[in-house]
């Protein structure tokens, strides 16, 4: 590692020590300004070795203007105050990442880099023979694999267009766009670990991949996700009215709260205790990861819903409560109609009534976390074992080894 200690004895030594010490320095910087200035203007100089394309290239830099580059940079003319920053409509330069005001969403993108996985490392040898087997699984525990391949190999997909194409560039803090770039490339990791499941398992790719077209269960959701994507995603749309500014917060309720928080948890569930059961683990771990992913994205949506609503407590009307309200609601019904027909019977000790309080009990929660009345009164976790795996305190030691191999190799060194 750097010791900026050693560092600094080493300049001190060169430097003037006393009460002069500051101004010598300051002179020495400014020397140095103004002979690498030079020096710089010196490289610019065609000379006789440079080719007549080189000799272009130097004389169109000599164009370029610096303050018009920076003035189309938004509000990039000066240095960022802490106050000055914004969830949504900010003024104050983007491209400065520091100093922090949202201090939750850079500890959330350290959590996601040392949390960080890789599909092939997950050994699928045991599912790949138990798939093959044609009495290693029942036709019920069959259609739940497939049915959840085809749900979540577009439903990422869709999840990282509406980040990356809608609403990166609506969201005007630098520490939570640094968080959605890592959510991006997390959801490029989870559709890898699709695509790794269904070549192992060699299962017919155009069926899979276009469940969501196909199949009525499949295509509802992912119809239902697409609307909220199609609304923002338009280049010309721009926030600050109340209407458009509205329409932002309803497509993050709708990734966010229902897609990430309530479409993809009938399918956890269902794999989770196939893998419970010994059965498909590689699938079952794959899912074990993503699963722990997902739940720290549904938590910074959730923050950065909220926060807009401390910012801009004027959206937050009951217009925007009910719709908030129905939003999850239909999320919920568009769940349970999903759990019905992936499980028309009962299977790996659980059957669609239990799903359905499941589903409630989580609905509840995702109402009652962005301040909303929770609609399903009494409703118990059938499956206590989900929130366990979701508890990353709990978790920490199954993922503790690759945590680590990670942390060790990612840092580097340099004595
Ligand atoms: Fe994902
Ligand atoms: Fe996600």
């Amino acid at each position: 590692m750097l010791s900026w200690d050693e560092f600094d004895k080493e300049e001190g030594e060169v430097a003037v020590k006393g009460a002069n010490a500051g101004h010598a320095a300051e002179a020495t910087m400014d020397r140095l300004d103004s002979a690498g200035g030079a020096a710089a203007l010196e490289a610019r100089a065609v000379t006789a070795n440079d080719s007549a394309a080189v000799a272009r290239a130097k004389a169109s830099l000599d164009q370029l203007d610096i303050a018009e580059g920076l003035a189309e940079l938004e509000g990039a003319s000066a240095r960022v105050a802490v106050d000055e920053k914004r969830m949504i409509n900010c003024r104050a330069d983007l491209n400065q990442l520091v100093p922090f005001k949202y201090d939750w969403a850079w500890q959330k993108y350290l959590d996601g880099c040392a949390n960080h996985w890789m599909p092939q490392e997950v050994n699928m040898t045991a599912d790949i023979a138990l798939w093959k087997n044609p009495e290693g699984l029942t036709d019920d525990e069959r259609r739940i694999v497939m049915r959840n391949l085809g749900f979540f190999s577009t439903a990422d997909s869709l999840v990282a267009n509406n980040l990356v194409l809608a609403v990166y560039r609506l969201i005007t803090n630098p520490e939570c766009r640094q968080y959605i770039l890592r959510q991006a490339f997390e959801e490029a990791i989870h559709t890898h670990a699709y695509q790794y499941c269904i070549e192992s398992l060699a299962m017919d790719e155009g069926e899979i991949f276009n469940m969501y077209h196909e199949i009525p269960s499949v295509a509802k959701k992912a119809a239902w996700g697409l609307k909220y994507t199609r609304s923002i995603s338009d280049p010309k749309f721009e926030t600050g009215t109340v209407d458009t500014d509205k329409e932002l917060l309803r497509n993050l309720i709708a990734y966010y709260c229902v897609l990430e928080g309530i479409f993809f948890y009938c399918g956890f569930t269902q794999i989770l205790s196939m893998g419970r059961r010994n059965k498909m683990t590689g699938v079952a771990e794959q899912f074990q990861y993503i699963l722990r992913d997902e739940s720290m994205h549904l938590n910074f949506g959730i923050d950065v819903i909220n926060q807009i609503k401390i910012e801009n407590p004027h959206l937050w009307d009951a217009e925007m409560k009910e719709e908030a309200t129905q939003m999850i609601l239909q999320g919920t019904q568009l769940e349970i109609e999903y759990a019905r027909d992936t499980m028309p019977r009962g299977v790996l000790g659980m059957n669609a009534a239990m799903m359905e309080d499941y589903l409630k009990f989580i609905a509840n929660r995702r109402l009652s976390q962005i301040g909303l009345k929770e609609e399903y009164p009494g409703t118990t976790n059938p499956f206590p074992w989900m929130s366990e795996i979701m508890d990353l305190k709990k978790e920490k030691n199954f993922f503790e080894t690759r945590v680590i191999e990670y942390q060790t190799g990612g840092a580097l060194s340099w004595d």
